[in-house]
């Protein structure tokens, strides 16, 4: 009888958990790409890094984003007067009242050139509305958006971690290491998602984010690589029975 490792496993099995383990590969790869492409940019630069973490969760208390970015990537878009009469209005709370009479026509002048709308990725600033929006103190992610998000990411998530641990269950490997490989994807995402809420109190938490995130795509790498080499190279295959 030949024992029960990936390696001796039916070929309609295999095909099965291969098929499973590939696809799951490349959405890690695109949970990763839209990651970079949104909390990614949070702080206005490109690549993912604390602040970004932070701006997500904790948002960005000490001023607006206008105010982040008339001093960040939008400093070269308007000469200095301008863009320091705009953070002042922001700061009063960007009154409706001077909008119609002297900024309607100075973002028209200076932004609407981008943010208009025919540009539809952008904030249209030809608008009150959209321009109040950014002149808001940032708040980070609400109470409501974290609930909604945290359990779809348990829910979700956990699936994908039992059936990759579930495959990597039957690799041939050192049983206390494979303990530790199949809890610790479990163990990091509790830690992601606390992270997440502990952030939007605190920013320090900030860290956390980034170590679970990182502690569970190491983990399920190993797992999903180690299987599929067992699945498919000769050598994992038991000849003798
Ligand atoms: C040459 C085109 C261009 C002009 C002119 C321009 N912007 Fe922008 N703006 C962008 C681009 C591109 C982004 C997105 C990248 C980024 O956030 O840096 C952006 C992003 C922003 C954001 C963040 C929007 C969001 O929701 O993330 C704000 C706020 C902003 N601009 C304000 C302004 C203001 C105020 C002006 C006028 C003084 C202005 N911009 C002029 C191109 C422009």
């Amino acid at each position: 009888m030949k024992d029960w490792t990936l390696g001796n496993f039916p070929l309609a099995l295999r095909v099965v958990f291969t098929s499973f383990l590939l696809t799951i590969g490349v959405g890690l790869m695109m949970a990763g790409a839209q990651i970079m492409m949104t909390h990614g940019m949070a702080d206005g630069k490109v690549g993912l890094s604390l602040d970004d973490i932070v701006y997500s969760y904790y948002g960005n208390k000490t001023g607006s984003k206008i105010e982040g970015k008339l001093n960040g990537s939008m400093q070269a878009m308007a000469p200095d007067e301008v863009r320091l009469d705009i953070i002042k209005w922001a700061r009063a709370g960007a009154p409706e009242a001077d909008w119609e009479p002297k900024y309607k026509a100075v973002f028209a002048q200076y932004c609407a050139i981008c943010h208009s709308a025919e540009q539809t990725a952008l904030p249209n600033f030809t608008q009150y509305d959209n321009v109040k929006h950014v002149t808001e103190t940032d708040e980070g992610a609400s109470f409501s958006s974290l609930t909604r998000v945290s359990h779809i990411h348990l829910f979700g998530i956990s699936f994908i971690f039992m059936f990759v641990g579930m495959i990597f269950a039957f690799a041939r490997f050192n049983q206390t290491w494979k303990i530790v490989l199949i809890i610790t994807p479990f163990a990091f995402l509790i830690i992601d998602v606390l992270s997440w809420w502990l952030t939007k109190l605190m920013p320090e938490f900030a860290w956390f984010t980034i170590i679970g995130g990182f502690g569970y795509s190491v983990a399920s790498g190993i797992m999903l690589f180690t299987s599929l080499a067992q699945m498919w190279l000769p050598r994992f295959r038991d000849t003798t029975a």
